[in-house]
């Protein structure tokens, strides 16, 4: 992203620059209200921004068109509270594959994995509207990740779930990154949560990135006042 920024009522998000490299996973920490959301739903293309550009593997992404929407397709956005087709667990998570023309046999074979990944063999058959909000959220990663996008977007994914379901999910995440390649940008309130799963941190408050940079350094000598304050539970909103 270059220059980006996005005005509702007042400017909510200004990026200068910000440069996502392949196969990393990028954690985003911030104060609520900072733009952390706007700014997913700006890499996602769900959000035109105000001004600026962004670029997609060096190309300028085009604000509308065919183009635009091929590239929307290499990526997945997965939100805090699961939006599931009110159909059941093995027709959600094979939704993405049909529709984009898969073979029958290697969508058995992709679903079959991911249900066993997720830990939910069982349940192929149950309806998406019967699931506990863990069992539905690792559905919808699941179905985010089966058609194996380019960049994967997580807006807060394991907020109120339990341990137990948090862990499985930060593993799927962690695993996809790396042997797929995937490109992960995760929200998350919880900074133990960024420390465990990032190779990056971007701290967003008051709608610019105060800073960025390898995870460790984030936690242990951040470059900035604020960035230590956060990370140390004792930012003042
Ligand atoms: N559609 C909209 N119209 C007007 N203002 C908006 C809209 N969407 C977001 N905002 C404002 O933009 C700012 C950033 O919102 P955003 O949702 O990105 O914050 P956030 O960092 O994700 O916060 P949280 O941690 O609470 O989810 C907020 O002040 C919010 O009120
Ligand atoms: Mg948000």
């Amino acid at each position: 992203m270059r220059s980006l920024s996005k005005t509702y009522d007042k400017e909510v998000l200004s990026v200068e620059e910000l440069i996502l490299t392949k196969g990393c996973i990028y954690g985003v920490i911030g104060p609520s209200g900072a733009g952390k959301s706007t700014l997913l739903r700006i890499i996602n293309m769900l959000t035109p921004q105000s001004g600026g550009e962004i670029l997609y593997k060096g190309r300028p992404v085009p604000l509308n068109g065919p183009e635009r929407l091929a590239l929307q397709r290499n990526m997945a956005l997965v939100f805090q509270k699961t939006l599931l087709f009110k159909d059941t667990v093995w027709n959600n998570i094979s939704y993405g594959l049909k529709a984009r023309g898969c073979k029958k046999q290697e969508i058995e074979k992709k679903v079959t994995s991911l249900l066993d990944q997720i830990g939910m063999s069982e349940l192929a058959n149950r309806r998406a509207e019967t699931l506990s909000g863990g069992e539905a959220q690792r559905v919808a990663i699941a179905r985010a990740v089966a058609f194996e996008p380019e960049l994967l977007l997580l807006d807060e994914p394991t907020a109120n779930l339990d341990p137990g379901n948090i862990e499985l999910i930060e593993e799927m995440i962690t695993k996809m990154a790396r042997t797929k390649e995937i490109t992960v940008v995760m929200v998350t309130h919880n900074v133990f949560q960024a420390r465990r799963i990032a190779n990056h941190v971007i701290f967003i408050n008051q709608g610019k990135i105060v800073e960025m940079g390898p995870t460790e350094k984030i936690f242990t000598e951040p470059e900035n006042e604020s960035t230590r304050m956060f990370v140390e539970g004792k930012m003042v909103y």
